[in-house]
């Protein structure tokens, strides 16, 4: 029987070029999107149909959408919120905040709004949460500017608890009970009135909503200013790692073409081969395909050295 050598996950040529490319490189720039947290467990927006239930996950992410329905939507983002609360993060979040730990120049774009890179310890000034957090609640009151940051709260109230399978003969007693996944349209939504939504505590009228960013608002300015003043600075980029992101929704993806036109090299890591940034690839790039979890820790490895089990440790919710 003839034995093949398993393939290497990254071509070597690549990981020499890459890593020799970031030895020289100081002004590193990474942009990170749901693929990051994919081997966490938790599902990417365009994957698997980008439904939840029955509805768009994208329609639900809109401040029309909480307008007509909260209780719909605030049990969307308590479902979220309780997945990435039992999520943890994986090598490539440890990878990258030990990263930023070592080059105070590298700062670190997030479309992410699941906490797991500020739970890994990545450095908060170096890391821009562009979408908000999942953690952050805010009212929804024009006039009213109530914002509780690292609220971990799970249910936020208890109307939007998971229901769970009583019935189940697996779950018995005090022993935990199977919460029901909810995402699964087949599984009945409680019904949540509006009485029973989480309240601003300042205004006493408004509702809180989650604080993250829904399509059709501003991006927090703080983070977009911090963002501009780091890539206006008259020295290049060396170097744009664009992460687990289709790379499709502005001005996120645009990052990758202003680090390019201050002569940034891009290197791609995402499990489909046709996810390359909207204007394509030149030929000093790298595209790394396969699962963030595994390439980035590999990848960085030259610089950090390799992440240990007992080096990934969840932080404190309650700090981060
Ligand atoms: N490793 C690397 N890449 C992966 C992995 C993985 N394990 N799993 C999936 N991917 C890739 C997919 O191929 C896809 O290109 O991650 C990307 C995920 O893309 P999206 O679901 O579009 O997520 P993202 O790019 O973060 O979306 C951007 O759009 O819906 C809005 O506000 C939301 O922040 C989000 C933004």
């Amino acid at each position: 029987m003839a034995f093949t050598a398993a393939r290497p996950l990254i071509p070597p040529q690549d990981l020499k070029s890459f890593q020799e490319h970031l030895a020289r490189s100081k002004r590193v720039l990474a942009l990170l999107g749901a693929g990051l947290s994919a081997s966490s467990g938790l599902p990417t927006f365009r994957g698997a149909g980008g439904l939840w239930r029955t509805h768009d996950a994208m329609q639900l992410a809109t401040p029309e959408a909480f307008n007509r329905d909260p209780g719909l939507v605030w049990q969307f983002y308590s479902y979220r919120r309780h997945m990435a609360l039992n999520a943890k993060p994986n090598p490539a979040h440890y990878a990258l905040a030990e990263l930023a730990k070592k080059n105070p120049e590298f700062i670190t774009i997030s479309q992410n709004v699941d906490g797991l890179s500020p739970r890994a310890g990545h450095p908060a000034n170096q890391l821009k949460l562009l979408h908000g957090s999942l953690f952050d609640v805010k009212c929804s009151e024009f006039f009213c500017n109530y914002l509780e940051t690292n609220n971990y709260t799970d249910p936020i109230v208890p109307a939007l608890a998971l229901p769970t399978d009583e019935s189940d003969p697996t779950t018995n007693e005090a022993i935990k009970v199977r919460e029901l996944d909810i995402s699964d349209e087949n599984v009945d939504l409680p019904e949540v009135s509006l009485r029973d939504l989480p309240r601003c505590p300042q205004c006493q009228r408004g509702l809180l909503r989650p604080g993250v960013v829904w399509f059709g608002e501003w991006l927090p300015r703080d983070v977009q200013r911090d963002i501009d003043r780091w890539t206006a600075q008259p020295e290049n980029i060396d170097l744009i790692m664009v992460i687990g992101t289709s790379a499709k929704v502005y001005p996120a993806a645009g990052y990758v073409d202003s680090a390019r036109n201050k002569g940034a090299r891009v290197a791609v890591v995402n499990t489909d081969k046709n996810d390359a940034p909207q204007g394509g690839m030149y030929t000093n790039d790298w595209f790394f395909e396969g699962d963030a979890a595994v390439i980035v820790p590999e990848l960085l490895k030259s610089e950090i050295g390799e992440i240990k089990p007992e080096d990934m440790r969840d932080g404190e919710r309650t700090s981060v």
